[in-house]
């Protein structure tokens, strides 16, 4: 088989982050699901900002982890929409990151690709202590083979430091690598660095007008067993 490992994003992807929104919406009644979108706009925005405004190798100097962007871009958004939430209610809204569901279909898909004896990775601008919560708490343990957090170059994704982090721990080459995510910049990201890729486009919204269109996609993650039967 020419695709040798299958490396996961993470939210939106494997976990789905709507719980957020239901617990937003429950203290922020008809503004939750704008509040949600504009608190994941802002946390990628930042990881951008961070990223694009050093480059350097080991790291950007402005680094700071996923979660402390995360908690901070719901102050932001909580901000914007003249919101004010007492402690409790922050926590209990941050506290759903730690308590994600995975999309249904997942846990076959990924039995699937061990019977396959692929390899299989997550590669999520999370850091490690987001991630493993997530994996344990789906009980993913023995179905993801790496768990790669970006916070270990302090670079986050698009970046090639972040991409890298697959050949690096895995040893793969990334055009043996299938890079699968449900956020359309992501795969163009990763389209670009090199790996094959598929897009989960669960939302059923329009490719990105930048750059190729995602060379695999599909409704949800069964799509990625057709996806490796193709390129077998
Ligand atoms: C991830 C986010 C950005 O890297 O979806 O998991």
């Amino acid at each position: 088989m020419s695709i040798k490992a299958v490396v996961f994003d993470a939210y939106g992807t494997l976990f789905d982050v709507y719980s957020v929104t239901t617990r937003l919406e429950s203290f922020c009644p008809g503004q939750g699901s704008a509040i949600a979108q504009l608190w994941r706009d802002k946390q990628l925005e930042y990881s951008r900002l961070i990223s694009l405004s050093d480059s350097n190798h080991g790291g950007s100097r402005y680094y700071e982890t996923f979660w402390a962007i995360t908690c901070k871009a719901l102050d932001y958004a909580l901000q914007r929409f003249g919101q004010t939430l007492n402690e409790v209610q922050i926590q209990s809204v941050l506290d759903q990151y730690h308590a994600l569901d995975a999309f249904a279909e997942n846990a076959e898909v990924l039995i699937a690709l061990k019977q396959k004896g692929v390899t299989t990775a997550i590669l999520s601008n999370g850091d490690p202590s987001m991630l493993n919560g997530a994996v344990a708490g789906a009980g993913f343990n023995t179905l993801i083979d790496h768990v790669l957090s970006v916070d270990e170059v302090r670079h986050f994704k698009t970046t090639p430091h972040a991409y890298g982090l697959a050949q690096q721990h895995m040893g793969f080459t990334p055009a043996e690598v299938l890079f699968v995510s449900s956020n359309g910049w992501d795969v163009l990201g990763a389209q670009w660095f090199g790996f094959r890729v598929c897009w989960i486009n669960r939302a059923g919204l329009p490719a990105e007008t930048l750059g190729p269109e995602p060379e695999f996609q599909g409704a949800n993650l069964e799509v990625v067993i057709k996806v490796l039967e193709t390129l077998a």
